[in-house]
Order: structure tokens, then sequence, then C-alpha cells
């Protein structure tokens, strides 16, 4: 996929910008504050409905506006090829309401949304996958799946309206709200939509993964160079996984049936995909043993990891969907040594995506520099080709 155009209209300090050009590598450079990341966020918010920012719509209204009362417009559009086809495809929020429009049609579903324009983004929150919570890496794999499978998401809808069910029943028993023997009754739809589908959810994750680790493995050769090689290994953790393979769904239904007892004691769920995670351990050439990333990693090492995982994501989604996703990459050079930026800029320069960089040093890629590359400075929410 290739964005041909970019517009921004009061879309946070971006409020009237356009950028008509942009080229397979295109570097947005500027000091701190000046809207850099805004950029990148309006592009990916033509991608997923949510930002990777925790922001609420009215986060995206520029601060001048906010307490207007007239009624004021924001906006992201882009015109988006992918092989023969162009469309243009827009993000408007007027009123506190979002509408999202796809060759100048309203689209009502987030749903119907996802796939016009599919990205990978790298931003500094992005570390997260590798430090933070089994919810952050469940939401990487999430993303990433839904983005090229529209039936995983179908499914991971219906998983968690169901949980979400199944839980307030849970909740009501431990309240002495409802009585037991009925709330099994209740609960048991749920729970056999809950079943047939997390074996769906976790064999299409297992496979994610195992597609992950090949690509994360020649990643991280490249990335190594000279250098002492670093490994990262990766592993699904499931309640619903054993000896590698993924259960029935009889044996899904089995592991519900046994905690129910502890769910109705607590009032939620103890099992189910909602506890799922991927262990990240981290083997450096020399080195005794493997390691928890989460715990040891270094800060470069985090990074890496979090950005090697991104990469490969990234041509899973061309794999499996036969179209480039576009590359998002906010802050990525900042603790990445001169080598990594290297290999880096050489690994893009070497695949057929579409990359938006943000920097606020950009002469690592300068040094790189070829025809296809465009190079923006950004001053106070104004972008000015250099
Ligand atoms: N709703 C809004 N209205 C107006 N300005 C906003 C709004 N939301 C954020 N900003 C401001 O936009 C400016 C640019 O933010 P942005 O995160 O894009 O900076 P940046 O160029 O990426 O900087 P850094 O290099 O520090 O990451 C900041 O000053 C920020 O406070
Ligand atoms: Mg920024």
């Amino acid at each position: 996929m290739i964005v041909k155009e970019i517009s921004f209209l009061n879309f946070r300090n971006l409020l009237g910008e356009k950028i008509t050009s942009p080229g397979r590598l295109t570097v947005f450079e500027g000091d701190n504050g000046q809207g850099k990341t805004n950029i990148v966020e309006g592009i990916y918010l033509l991608t997923q409905p949510r930002s990777f920012r925790q922001s609420r719509l009215l986060d995206f209204v520029p601060w001048a506006y906010r307490n207007s009362s007239a009624s004021v417009l924001t906006s992201v559009a882009a015109t988006v090829v992918s092989g023969e086809l162009e469309r243009s495809i827009e993000l408007r929020i007027e009123d506190s309401r979002r509408f999202l429009m796809v060759n100048g049609n309203p689209v009502s579903q987030a749903g119907s949304f996802l796939g016009q324009l599919t990205a990978v983004e790298f931003t500094p929150s992005s570390l997260e996958i590798v430090r933070g919570q089994p919810l952050t890496r469940r939401q990487f794999i999430d993303r990433i799946i839904s983005q090229v499978d529209r039936g995983y998401f179908e499914s991971l809808v219906r998983f968690h309206r169901s949980l979400s069910s199944a839980n307030s029943i849970f909740s009501d028993v431990a309240k002495r709200k409802r009585v037991r023997r009925e709330a099994e009754a209740e609960l048991s739809p749920w729970l056999k939509i809950m079943s047939a589908e997390a074996v769906v959810l976790v064999k299409k994750r297992q496979e994610f993964i195992a597609c992950l680790q090949g690509i994360l493995s020649e990643l991280q050769d490249h990335f190594s160079g000279d250098s002492r090689r670093e490994t990262a290994t990766l592993r699904y953790s499931s309640d619903f996984v054993k000896d590698g393979a993924t259960l029935s769904v009889n044996e899904v239904a089995s592991v519900f049936a046994v905690a129910l007892e502890k769910g109705f004691v607590s009032g939620w769920s103890h099992v189910g995909i909602q506890r799922d995670d991927l262990e990240i351990s981290l083997t450096i050439e020399g080195e005794v043993g493997a390691h928890l990333a989460r715990l040891t990693a270094s800060q470069g090492q985090a990074r890496s990891i979090a950005l090697g995982l991104k990469l490969a994501a990234a041509e899973f989604m061309k794999n499996s969907s036969g179209t480039s996703p576009i590359i998002l990459l906010d802050d990525v050079d900042s603790e990445l040594d001169y080598k990594r930026r290297r290999s880096l800029c050489e690994y893009l320069m070497g695949k057929d995506y579409q990359v938006f960089i943000t920097t606020t040093s950009g002469a690592w890629v300068k040094e790189h520099k070829t025809d296809d590359m465009k190079f923006y400075r950004v001053e106070r929410g104004r972008v000015f080709v250099q």
C-alpha cells in the first residue's frame, strides 16, 4: 500500500497541512513538541479506530477550539493506492462524534474500516510490548492479526462480548444477587461461545507467533551484523495450549467447567484467552542461559526486540494478505546505537514498504539518501519540504 497524499485539518496542532507526495521513505524532522508524532498518529488513526496514545476524541480537537460554540471539523484524510485501486479514506470528528469515510461514503462499523489502510507502527510506547503487562502483548497480537483477518476480529469481538456477559453472572453470584444453580444454566450458552471462539483465536495466535519467530530470527541476524548475536525466543502461554498444541473445543469447555467454582467466589472468569501471554526471552551470544526480556533486557535491547517484532509483524501482514502495510516509526532512533540505526535504514531500504519516520535529527537516514526519500521539517504544526 502506498499513501499518495495526506491532509490534516484541525487535528491537534496541525491546523491545515497537506503532504502531497510523500516518498517511499519519508522523514519528518523537527525539535521536540513541533507536531511530528501528531502526523504519525493521524495517519495511524486511518488504520485503526483507536490511537496508540491513550487519547479520547476530544484530545484531537485543537485546544483553541475546545470551548468554541461553533461546530469545528477535525479531519485526517489520505489517498491510498493498493495494487490498481485508489481510494480516499477520511476520519472526521464533529460535535464529539467520529465519522469514517471511504471514497466519500460514510462507513458505519469500525470493523469495515479495518484493512482500508494497513499499518504497523512503532512508537515509544511499543517498548511496553517487551516490558509491560500481558495485555499490551495481547493487544499487539490482536491488532496485527485483525488487520489481515476479518474472521479473527469478529471471533475476538464475540469472545469478549460473551466473556463480559459471563463475568456479570459470576459477579452477581459472588455478590449473592443470583442463585448459583440458575447462574450455571445462564452461563452455559456464553461458555459454549467462548470455548468455540477461544479455539479459533488461540490457533491463529499460535500460527502468528510461529510465523513471527521465523521472521524475527532472520531480522536479528541482520541487526546483529558483526556484534554479539541477540536472540529473542517467543512462547505463547495459554490455559488452552498443551504440549504446544491448541486444545479441542470440548477440552476447552472442560477447562472452563473446572474453573467455575473459582469464578463464583471471585466474581470473574479465571480462565480464558484474556489471560494469555507472549513470553519473550533473550539469549545473548557468549552469556549463560535465556532470560525473560521483560526483566533483563537493556533499553536498546528492549527497543530492538520491540522493533524486530513490529517489522516481523509487517512481514506477516504482507505474506498473509499479499499487500504491504505502511510502516510508521515514531522516534525510533532514540536509544539505538549507530550500528543499529544503520542496520535499520539498510533493512528498510531493502524492502518495499512505504515508511514514515519521525526524528529530532534525520542525519542517520540522510547518509543513505536516495531519490525515493522525502525529508520534511516540522515546526509549530507546519510541515515544510526540505
Ligand atoms: N489538542 C491539541 N491542540 C493543540 N495542540 C496540541 C493538542 N494536542 C497536543 N498538542 C501539542 O502538539 C505539539 C506537538 O506534539 P507532538 O507530540 O507531535 O510533538 P513531537 O514533534 O512529536 O515532539 P517530540 O520530539 O517531543 O516527540 C505539542 O506541543 C503538544 O502539546
Ligand atoms: Mg514525538
